[in-house]
């Protein structure tokens, strides 16, 4: 008898319910065709949507930052690691969320976990959409403000939460721009109209937009015309930027509060100078060159429209994310381990990453499939179509 027990008791519970995660290696870049697990295939999995991670432009300036600066930062921003590249990094980022400051973190998770409890503490009131990311969630639990979850893109629901809430100190909205799991976008321009009769903050987690909508790619407050409305704006550098790192876009005064009191800035060490370059680059990239998004777009379309032909269900989406609704987790698996012996990686995503009954193969496509890897992955949905 060992105390450790629980976990082979837990670990099989997991494992019955069809539940178990494992990981797979990758033994090549995430490009259009992988090679997983010493077998070559077409990658549907990868949030690498506009394929920057291997633009030679991009790669270029992250070896030239690695020779200058080495390969780690040292030291935490506010001691030693704040190098120059963050200042360059943070004013493009700036510039192109039309923002008066940005400010970089070490992940997506990090600038969620830590902006929100900044924003929101006991006395307040946090409106989150249903189906949030993780990260929302944690920065939620974090600030120990009162959390009420709205039906997922429900305005109606969210007007109601609001006029029932009179006795916060301040409010706070936070959602997904582009949702995940789903590929759906929210409805910014609704939520900024009730934000505004209600005097709450708003706060868009645009992980999913930031890169491939609105114009040259600078994400979704730009798709909905919202530029210059108090919208914080949240992003990752480690999707369609194809690097690594979150940051918040806001004002001037936001931005020195978070560097000021935001736990994730302040106890961690900063980023490699290699990403730092890379991001910055690839933003030069994402503006000059508008081809990717609509590469990007039509082979999204162009799958869709194939998979709703072969029968399947796929969750209304206007994005590069698309959800082909399974159910259950076993079958969610079964279907996945089928299109991997056809040479297709569509990742299975079962509960708690989406909600009990909605096992789902989550594709991504990215700008950079050829038209060829497209197709192959069509057959290969179209041979597991019955499973
Ligand atoms: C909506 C959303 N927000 C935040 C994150 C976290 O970003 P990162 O992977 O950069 O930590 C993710 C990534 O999975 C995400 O999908």
């Amino acid at each position: 008898m060992s105390s450790y027990d629980w976990l082979n008791t837990e670990y099989a519970a997991i494992e019955q319910a069809g539940l178990r995660r494992h990981l797979r290696t990758v033994m090549t870049a995430p490009t259009g065709t992988i090679n997983l697990d010493g077998r070559d295939v077409v990658l549907l999995g990868s949030n690498n949507y506009l394929g920057l991670s291997t633009h030679p432009q991009v790669i270029a300036a992250a070896v030239e930052a690695t020779q200058t600066f080495g390969t780690g930062a040292s030291g935490s921003r506010l001691i030693s690691g704040n190098s120059e590249l963050y200042t360059t990094l943070e004013t493009n980022l700036a510039k192109t969320k039309g923002t008066e400051a940005a400010l970089v973190f070490s992940s997506g998770y990090a600038a969620n976990t830590s902006i929100i409890p900044v924003l929101a503490g006991e006395d307040d009131l946090i409106l989150s959409d249903a189906l949030n990311h993780a990260s929302i969630i944690d920065g939620c639990r974090l600030s120990r403000a009162t959390k009420k979850v709205y039906r997922h893109c429900d305005a109606e629901h969210l007007k109601i939460l609001l006029s029932e809430s009179t006795t916060f100190r301040r409010k706070l909205i936070v959602t997904d721009s582009v949702f995940s799991m789903d590929g759906d976008i929210a409805s910014l321009p609704d939520i900024c109209d009730l934000a505004a009769q209600h005097n709450a903050m708003v706060l868009v987690d645009d992980a999913h937009g930031f890169g491939v909508l609105g114009k040259d790619g600078s994400g979704t407050v730009s798709h909905f015309g919202l530029e210059g409305q108090e919208i914080i704006q949240m992003g990752t550098l480690s999707k369609a930027v194809g690097a690594l790192g979150g940051y918040i876009a806001g004002s001037r005064t936001l931005i020195e509060m978070l560097i000021n009191q935001a736990r994730g800035f302040i106890f961690t060490t900063g980023l490699p100078p290699a990403t730092l370059a890379a991001a910055n680059a690839a933003l030069d990239v994402i503006r000059s060159s508008p081809e990717l998004q609509q590469r990007l777009f039509s082979h999204a379309k162009h799958l869709k429209t194939a998979l709703i032909d072969l029968g399947y269900t796929v969750l209304p989406s206007e994005t590069q994310i698309l959800a082909v609704l399974l159910g259950n987790p076993q079958r969610a698996t079964r279907v996945a381990e089928t299109l991997l012996t056809e040479g297709i990686y569509a990742p299975a995503i079962r509960p708690p990453a989406v909600p009990s009954g909605t096992s789902r193969l989550r594709l991504t496509v990215m700008a950079t499939h050829t038209e060829a890897e497209i197709q192959k992955a069509i057959a290969g949905f179209a041979k597991a179509k019955d499973l």
